[in-house]
C-alpha cells in the first residue's frame, strides 16, 4: 500500500459507458447474483464483463451464463506456480477490459501478478466485522466465541488474509441460539445489500485510500461518510 492518497480511476466501457468488472468465484455465487442484479439496473455504473472460477463445479457459473455473462474456469491446480496462475487470471481479465475485480466467495489467496496489476482495484466481501474473525468459517468463529454482534465487511484486497483497508461494514446481532447456519443466513442478506453498494462507489471513482483508511468522496450535494 502506498503512503500517498490513491484515487482508483473509474474507467468506462466504450460500449455501455459502464465500468467493466470481473468477478471471481469458487462456489454457489449468491453474492455474484446480487452484483449481477445491481448491474441490470439502468443507472448502475458497473457491468460484469466476465466471471472466473477456480472450480468448474461452482454453482455461480450457471448464474453468470443465465445472465449472458462470459465465464472461464481457471483452476490453480493446473498451474505450476502461483505466479503463472495469476498471470493467466490477469490475461483473461485484461482481455475483457476489466477495471475492477470483485472476489465473491473466491477460495484462493491472491498474492502476485493479480495484486501487481489490479492493486487497490480488488474488492472482497467477508462474513464478519473485520478485524474480528478473519479467514475461513468466520460465522462459526463468531458463534463459538460468543460474540453478541457480527456482520460483514467489504474491503480492498492486499497480500494478507482479510487485512486490506475496510470500505463499508454492516452489523448483525448474534442471537444466543444462533447456529453457524442461522447466523450465516442473516449475514448473507447484509452482504447482498452491501457489496453492490460498495461496487457502485468504486465504479463511480468515489473511494480514496489514505494510508489504510478509506474515504468516501461525497456525491455533489451529499454529506461525506
Ligand atoms: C460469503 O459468505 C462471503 O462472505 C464469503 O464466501 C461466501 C460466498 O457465498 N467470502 P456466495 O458464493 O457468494 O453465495
Amino acid at each position: 500500500m502506498s503512503d500517498g492518497p490513491v484515487h482508483p480511476k473509474a474507467a468506462t466501457d466504450p460500449r455501455g459507458g459502464r465500468v467493466p468488472v470481473g468477478v471471481l468465484i469458487s462456489g454457489r455465487g449468491s453474492n455474484l447474483a446480487a452484483l449481477l442484479a445491481a448491474c441490470a439496473k439502468p443507472d448502475y455504473p458497473a457491468s460484469v464483463a466476465v466471471v472466473l472460477s477456480n472450480n468448474k463445479e461452482a454453482g455461480g457459473l450457471a448464474r453468470a451464463r443465465e445472465a449472458g455473462v462470459a465465464t472461464e474456469v481457471v483452476d490453480h491446480r493446473e498451474y505450476p506456480t502461483r505466479h503463472e496462475h495469476e498471470r493467466a487470471l490477469v490475461e483473461i481479465l485484461r482481455r475483457h477490459g476489466v477495471e475492477w475485480v470483485c472476489l465473491a466467495g473466491y477460495q484462493h489467496l491472491l498474492r502476485g501478478a493479480m495484486l501487481e496489476h489490479y492493486r487497490n482495484r480488488i474488492l472482497n466481501v467477508h462474513p464478519a466485522l473485520l478485524p474480528a474473525f478473519p479467514g475461513n468459517h468466520a460465522q462459526r468463529q463468531a458463534v463459538e466465541y460468543g460474540a453478541r454482534v457480527s456482520g460483514c465487511t467489504v474491503h480492498f484486497v492486499d497480500e494478507g488474509v482479510d487485512t486490506g483497508p475496510i470500505i463499508l461494514q454492516a452489523s448483525v446481532t448474534v442471537d444466543p441460539h444462533d447456529t453457524e447456519e442461522t447466523l450465516s443466513e442473516r449475514i448473507l442478506r447484509e452482504e447482498h445489500r452491501l457489496y453492490p453498494e460498495v461496487l457502485r462507489l468504486a465504479a463511480s471513482g468515489r473511494l480514496v485510500i489514505e494510508k489504510r483508511k478509506v474515504r468516501i468522496v461525497p456525491e455533489t450535494g451529499r454529506p461525506d461518510r
